[in-house]
């Protein structure tokens, strides 16, 4: 892990994706339509794990998809972190949506798929894993996750 952050921090552009990442995080905690509070910066330890896994996963599509465009079509040594979804805390519990459980069931088996053989279309099955699932769970992350399809 610490070798993936560290090469993704060498690129600038991954760095300003992580940055984005972390301003993300307010889509997606409860009280909304709140009047807007100002807030601390994020604190690793007061991040939910499941939005840690998350922030893991489109690390990883980041360097993965950059891998890609500069040629390495085949992805010989990726691999996505496996978490289980099921298992890992959100922020909060109203984010178990109807049918978050055979969501976060079919992305597992799409990343599983990708590790057994990376490539361009098992990394996009991946993608539309996010997406299934952040349709109905969590919009906040969508535009970003779009960006991490491969160019057509
Ligand atoms: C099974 C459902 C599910 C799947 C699959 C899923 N997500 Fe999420 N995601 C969530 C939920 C729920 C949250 C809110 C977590 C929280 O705030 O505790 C979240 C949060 C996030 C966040 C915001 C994290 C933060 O910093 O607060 C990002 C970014 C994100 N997801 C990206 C992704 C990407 C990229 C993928 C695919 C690699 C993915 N998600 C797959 C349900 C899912």
């Amino acid at each position: 892990m610490s070798s993936l952050w560290a090469g993704s921090l060498k690129r600038p552009t991954a760095a300003v994706g992580l940055l984005l990442g972390v301003l993300v995080l307010a889509q997606c905690t409860p009280g909304e339509g709140e009047p807007q509070k100002k807030l601390a910066p994020v604190q690793p330890n007061r991040t939910s794990e499941l939005a840690n896994a998350m922030r893991q996963l489109d690390a990883e599509l980041v360097v993965f998809r950059d891998r890609f465009l500069e040629g390495d079509k085949r992805w010989s040594e990726a691999a996505f972190t496996e978490y289980d979804l099921n298992d890992l805390a959100p922020t909060d519990s109203s984010m178990f949506v109807d049918g978050y459980t055979a969501y976060a069931m079919a992305f597992h088996k799409r990343v599983s798929d990708f590790n057994r053989a990376p490539g361009p279309e098992t990394y996009t099955g991946v993608v539309s894993g996010c997406e299934s699932c952040h349709q109905k769970a969590c919009p906040g992350p969508l535009e970003r996750i779009a960006k991490r399809q491969l160019p057509e």
